[in-house]
């Protein structure tokens, strides 16, 4: 094998996407995917590659500093794409703490492994750390993200992860380790857990429950399908320069109101119902606290310089991404029994 890679988070939803990518794309690459599997992890996002000849799955847990350590002796690797986080803001405020101890603690045991077995030589060695736009705060109506925007985290979850980007610049900069990072607008495609805006709203529908909206529903993101995302970090990992930043954004800002009767409007068409049975459900409901009111992304760095772009119009990548849902209810079934019942009444009451 030509390298060793590192993922982390890989049974999540977009470590998913970027395992499949490399393991497909790179057979002279071994790629070790670390998870968890926490609520939000599910090895049957990989069912279709688990098999192959330069794929390996390891259990564990980034915060377990003794076991990262034991794995970089085992393997060798050549370079970290660090994905594996709690990823949810609404769970950041009621959980604080998992934030702190996964996102800032285990990135931090991640590159101390990094840089002790490294520090012999860092040539040809790259920890990437993947990270959110949710770092640089809320922007008012106008204005976009920038590499250079200065931080100013809003909620426990970001500010777990601006903490972790700042750990990774620190380690550069103090011991030399070389390292990329990319911040990159919310994600929506297959196999994201469905405590996220999209994949909620979709399973509420097929179920014929409430769409909870936070809030006036006036709250603007920016939306990048999934595999877009993951041609972005695979551009980065091999042609990114060494301590830069990139942000990574669709260029596709949306009203989270008018997103939901867009995709109300497709639901609708794909399961035959009459026009305007899903927008009935539309319920609004108490805003969650201190909810960041705007993110946009300026993605002409990555742009320009490493000529990546969607490859996808919003509506086209909405439509595939229902029509996904529908075309695997039991995945959804499966991830929604158990503890995602209990959460469910904690974040709706009921
Ligand atoms: P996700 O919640 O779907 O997946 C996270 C994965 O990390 C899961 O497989 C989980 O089991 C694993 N994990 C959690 N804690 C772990 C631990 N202590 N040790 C090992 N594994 C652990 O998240 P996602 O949406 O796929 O996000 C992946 C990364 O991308 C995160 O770092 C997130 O901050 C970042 N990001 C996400 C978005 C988005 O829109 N989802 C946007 C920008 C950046
Ligand atoms: P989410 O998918 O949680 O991503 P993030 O908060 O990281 O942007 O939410 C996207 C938007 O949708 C955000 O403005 C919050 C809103 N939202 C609702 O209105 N209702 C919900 O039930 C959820 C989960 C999100």
């Amino acid at each position: 094998m030509k390298k060793t890679l590192l993922i982390t988070g890989g049974a999540g939803f977009i470590g998913s996407h970027v395992v499949r990518l490399f393991v497909q794309k790179y057979p002279e690459y071994k790629i070790v995917n670390l998870d968890k599997l926490t609520y939000a992890g599910n090895l049957e996002n990989l069912s279709d590659i688990e098999d192959s000849d330069n794929y390996v799955f390891e259990k564990g847990d980034i915060v377990d500093k003794q076991f990262i350590q034991l794995l970089f002796e085992k393997y060798d690797f050549n370079g970290v794409i660090h994905l594996a986080a709690e990823s949810h803001v609404d769970r950041s405020i009621t959980n604080p703490m998992d934030f702190i101890m996964t996102n800032v603690v285990g990135t931090v045991n991640l590159l101390n492994a990094a840089k002790n077995n490294w520090s012999e030589n860092f040539e040809d060695k790259l920890f990437y750390h993947v990270s959110t736009d949710e770092v640089y705060g809320s922007l008012p109506e106008t204005g976009l993200f920038l590499e250079t925007t200065p931080y100013d985290p809003q909620s426990p979850y970001s500010s777990s992860k601006a903490s972790s980007d700042h750990f990774v610049r620190a380690y550069g900069n103090t011991y030399g380790l070389p390292f990329v990072i990319s911040n990159c607008s919310n994600n929506y495609g297959p196999n994201q857990f469905p405590e996220k805006l999209l994949p909620l709203f979709i399973n509420n529908i097929r179920k014929n429950k409430e769409l909870p909206v936070y809030g006036d529903g006036l709250f603007t993101r920016d939306w990048l399908f999934v595999e877009d995302h993951a041609r972005a970090i695979d551009l980065i990992y091999h042609k990114g320069k060494n301590a830069e930043t990139y942000n990574i954004g669709g260029f596709n800002e949306w009203t989270n109101i008018d997103l939901i009767k867009v995709m109300c409007i497709q639901m609708d068409e794909i399961l035959g119902n009459e026009k305007g049975t899903s927008e009935q459900l539309i319920t609004y409901v108490k805003d969650r606290p201190g909810h960041d009111k705007r993110y946009a992304i300026d993605a002409s760095k990555i742009k320009n310089e490493l000529s990546w772009e969607p490859s996808l119009q919003f509506e086209e990548g909405l439509q595939k991404t229902i029509q996904w849902y529908m075309n695997n209810q039991q995945w959804i079934d499966n991830v929604t029994t158990g503890d995602y019942q209990k959460y469910y009444v904690e974040q709706y009451g009921k």
